[in-house]
């Protein structure tokens, strides 16, 4: 960055207008570097507090983001939670499923929106195969998504088979949310991203397992696309939260994909996605006006050239 001293500015004729100007550039600086800091006045949420939401009924808010300047939008709105999830793949690179991100991948963008966020607890979602061979695996892993990529929780899928891998995290201090229903890191034995709990033997088995990763000691669980009255009799049975995604109104909280709420991620959209703007569209419509003004040689116009 340069220093005030390394810009060339003729009009400047005295110290008095030199001093004034060095004053401007500091604060300007302090603002800048405020982004990155976080102030005393702002008290984060953490894991525990969303159960202390769910206690009072007040409802638990949630989105996705993967970099810095969606998540301070994010933060700026009051959200109380940011998952930098593994969807990241599909929405972000392009890919089909959410199974080939790394977790290298996955810190980088926590990192990113660490970053930004004063208020929101950023939970960093652990792809695929990053904590399904061991607990010892899960451990290291899970650890370097607190140290590096600075989450204050990390998010897991699966039902009851991954509770002493979750107990292992929480008895070393590493808060996790879990996720049963549609566990899109599984879509290969799904077959399809579908509805979740529709025959008995489901049911059962999405019941238990909330049980059983609640008893672990994970502090919230994501139901993703399961019939909304299964949701919300187990979201009654639970204490800690839990968090729908196509599980209809009783959740105790909602989250959804952030691309798909503006509309940015257009490929296609499950029933449960509510488009609240067309970004895509906006954009499309803001590139193309500047493509042709471009062709037509009405950019850059006199104002927006240097002399
Ligand atoms: O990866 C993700 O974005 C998620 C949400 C859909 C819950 O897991």
């Amino acid at each position: 960055m340069p220093s005030c001293w390394e810009i060339n500015i003729p009009h400047l004729t005295n110290v008095q207008d030199i001093v004034k100007r060095r004053a401007r550039f500091r604060a300007s600086k302090r603002k800048r570097m405020s982004v990155h800091s976080k102030p005393a006045s702002v008290k984060p949420v953490a894991a525990p507090d969303l159960a202390r939401l769910k206690k009072k009924g007040r409802v638990i808010t949630m989105l996705t983001a993967y970099d810095f300047f969606t998540a301070r939008l994010l933060d700026e709105i009051g959200i109380d939670g940011i998952l930098v999830g593994d969807s990241a793949n599909m929405v972000f690179y392009g890919e089909k499923s959410t199974l080939s991100i790394t977790l290298d991948q996955m810190i980088y963008h926590t990192q990113a929106v660490s970053r930004a966020v004063k208020r929101a607890l950023v939970i960093g979602d652990m792809p695929f195969m990053s904590y399904q061979a061991s607990a010892e695996d899960a451990i290291r892993n899970a650890g370097r998504m607190i140290k590096e990529g600075r989450a204050g929780a990390v998010k897991l899928e699966g039902g009851e088979h991954i509770a002493p891998t979750i107990a292992r995290l929480v008895e070393i201090g590493i808060p996790v949310m879990a996720h049963i229903g549609l566990v899109p890191q599984s879509i290969h034995q799904l077959g399809a991203f579908k509805v979740q709990g529709r025959d008995d033997p489901s049911v059962e088995y999405l019941k238990r397992s909330a049980r059983t990763l609640e008893d672990a000691g994970c502090f919230a669980m994501v139901l993703e696309m399961i019939p909304a009255d299964l949701a919300g009799e187990i979201s009654r049975e639970l204490t800690i939260p839990t968090i729908g995604i196509g599980a209809g109104p009783q959740c105790d909280g909602q989250i959804l994909v952030t691309n798909d709420l503006l509309g940015l991620f257009e490929d296609f959209q499950p029933k449960f996605v509510r488009r609240y703007a067309h970004l895509a569209q906006e954009a499309r419509t803001a590139c193309r006006s500047w493509l042709e003004d471009v062709k037509n040689r009405d950019y850059p116009a006199e104002n927006e050239s240097f002399h």
